[in-house]
């Protein structure tokens, strides 16, 4: 076990298979349940399975991949698989696969009886370094992004590399663009080695991402205000998600709509906070290498915008967001102007 604080055992690597049956053991379990989409049933089932002891019974709940699926229709139907099943609090779902998996499994064990043991096996490179940690889970509900969700930890969180090695190169990059925000919000040392991220030392690079997820989770676990730092790019980033989920749903992925948000709120901070227009080329220069620019029309911002309205914080003329004054300094809940917002978005279409 790696790191506790008050929050979930993170167990890495090697380690982490070789924990997993004496964890079941540990709390006397004689089956699990475990949730998968399409894709992790193919690629990572197969993995838990061989590693799990054979007098577990594995019980099987399987739902379609993508966001979509991270629905309250989805909740329920664990619900009901788990009610046929006749689970009981102490039993434990096993989340296996990416944010998606995690967000919709950790909110429907978290409401289950009031609450049933969940524990996390993220697949996605995402999910490893982001999704799985800090006890957030959720679904989305009316095109709003994780409008619905409880903070609830799971007992404990297995991280596993090798499950990214069935991931093609834009699930990998989904997942660099919160590495990249790790470094932009806490470590100008980190931002220069995970700008040049290589998967030959994909375990270095995901183990100091979790470190400094749990560094800020720790000091601030239900968002009062340091953790909303983590929050950076995902104001405009949120929004633009959820423009594109209902036109079209997984047209764009997190880390790509997180990529572009980081774009805008760079530009934001150079007037909101001092971030010197020099840095700000050089994050613009940097994800632009990485990430394609997302694609919409000018018409489209003041929609984009009421995205970001939905946060109860928000007035009608001022939206609060975390940015950053420098590489590695993050402010955690900065007022800007609607109409500078509409400004980052038009300049980001400029390209
Ligand atoms: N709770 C949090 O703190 C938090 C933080 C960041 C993001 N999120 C959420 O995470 C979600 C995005 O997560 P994601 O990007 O992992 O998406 P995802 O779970 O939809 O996975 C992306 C794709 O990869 C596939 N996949 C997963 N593991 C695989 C594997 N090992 N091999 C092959 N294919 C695999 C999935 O089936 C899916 O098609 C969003 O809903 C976002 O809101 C939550």
């Amino acid at each position: 076990m790696d790191f506790q604080a008050n929050l979930s055992p993170v167990f890495f690597e090697d380690q982490s298979l070789s924990t997993w049956n004496f964890w079941i053991h540990d709390r006397k379990l004689n089956r699990l349940f475990i949730l998968v989409d399409e894709n992790t049933y193919t690629h990572c089932l197969p993995i838990v399975k061989q590693v799990t002891s054979s007098e577990i019974t594995i019980h099987e709940i399987i739902v379609p991949a993508g966001e979509t699926s991270k629905s309250l229709e989805f909740a329920n139907y664990i619900w009901k698989q788990l009610i046929a099943l006749n689970a009981t609090r102490s039993d434990c779902l096993v989340n296996l696969g990416g944010g998606m998996i995690t967000d919709l499994g950790g909110f429907a064990a978290s409401l289950y009886k009031r609450g049933m043991r969940f524990v996390h096996f993220p697949t996605t490179l995402l999910a490893q370094v982001d999704a799985s940690i800090g006890g957030k889970t959720g679904v989305d509900f009316e095109y709003i992004k994780n409008m619905l969700g409880t903070w609830s930890q799971p007992d404990a969180i297995f991280i596993y590399s090798d499950f990214l090695n069935t991931l093609d190169e834009r699930q990998i990059k989904n997942g660099w663009a919160e590495m990249l925000k790790h470094a932009l919000i806490s470590s100008s040392n980190y931002w220069q080695e995970v700008k040049q991220f290589d998967l030959k030392n994909i375990s270095h690079f995901i183990r100091r991402s979790v470190e400094i997820k749990m560094d800020v989770v720790s000091q601030d676990p239900f968002e009062n205000n340091l953790r909303k730092v983590l929050n950076f790019g995902h104001t405009v980033g949120h929004a633009l998600e959820a423009f594109f989920m209902k036109k079209s749903p997984d047209m764009v992925c997190h880390g790509e709509a997180i990529a572009a948000g980081m774009i805008c709120e760079a530009l934001i901070a150079t007037r909101c906070c001092g971030l010197p227009m020099d840095v700000y080329y050089e994050i613009e220069n940097v994800l632009d290498e990485i990430y394609v620019r997302l694609s919409f029309s000018e018409t489209a911002i003041p929609e984009i915008l009421e995205y970001m309205m939905q946060d109860k914080k928000n007035n009608q003329s001022e939206i609060r967001m975390a940015l950053i004054a420098s590489i590695g300094k993050a402010l955690p809940e900065v007022p800007v102007k609607k109409d500078l917002i509409a400004h980052s978005l038009q300049m980001y279409l400029k390209g």
